[in-house]
């Protein structure tokens, strides 16, 4: 039997949301707190165990700024985006909330940066590029869960990589690293999040095969 407390690990897997207006921008992020953090995403399953994490953490006022000036660019890619799902308003919100995040990223107390120490070649089959990514995103997600676990939020975004080459020239990232995603941490205002609309587990699982009789379409 397993001695997990099950209502705390399933409320902590079930509200660890994109946080973005809830991000308290006035409170400093304690520099040991992130790397608690990041000492616990060292845990995430990684392909060859290569274990090529590396983390930029930005929380120089000057250079947040700057990084936010970069990330604002793309700001009409969102409201583009936004426009597209103009039918969808649980879409609309989160787009609504990506603006809001984009207009202001520069003020967030801390940007997390997280990177692998390598390069994913051009055309690389899927099976090299699902192991170069897959080896840092589960511990991007272990981060944003033990963040949340200490009272901080945090939101994935891909956005900064429209302008990866600026990022890299701004914070001198070295051409065989590659940007995986851009954080922006923070503590919350308040600490009760709810679970996100999904649609039923049933809707999303086959088994056995794809093709099964009965098995939705
Ligand atoms: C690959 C990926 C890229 C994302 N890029 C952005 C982004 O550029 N900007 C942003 O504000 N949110 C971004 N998000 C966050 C999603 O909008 C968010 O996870 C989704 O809407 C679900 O929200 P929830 O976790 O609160 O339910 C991204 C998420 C993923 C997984």
């Amino acid at each position: 039997m397993s001695d997990f407390d099950l209502a705390t690990v399933d409320r902590l897997l079930s509200t660890t949301r994109a946080v973005r207006k809830r991000l308290d921008l006035s409170r400093p992020v304690p520099r040991d707190v992130v790397l608690d953090c990041i000492r616990l995403s060292q845990q995430a399953p990684t392909a060859s165990n290569t274990q090529r994490w590396r983390w930029l953490l930005v929380d120089d006022p000057e250079l947040r700024r700057a990084l936010g000036g970069i990330y604002a660019d793309g700001i009409p890619a969102i409201r583009w985006s936004m426009e597209q799902a103009a039918h969808d308003p649980q879409t609309r919100d989160v787009y609504d909330a990506a603006l809001w995040l984009a207009e202001r990223l520069g003020e967030v107390p801390l940007l997390a940066i997280p990177c692998l120490a390598e390069r994913l070649p051009d055309g690389a089959p899927l099976v090299l590029a699902a192991s170069t990514f897959g080896s840092i995103y589960p511990a991007v997600w272990s981060f944003q869960l033990a963040l949340r676990s200490r009272g901080l939020g945090s939101t994935f975004t891909t956005l900064h990589l429209l302008f990866e080459q600026r990022v890299r020239d701004l914070l001198g990232i070295p051409a065989d690293v590659t940007q995986a995603a851009l954080l922006p941490v923070a503590y919350t205002k308040g600490l009760e999040f709810r679970p996100g609309r999904r649609p039923p587990v049933e809707s999303i699982v086959r088994w056995n095969r794809w093709d099964a009789p009965g098995d939705p379409s």
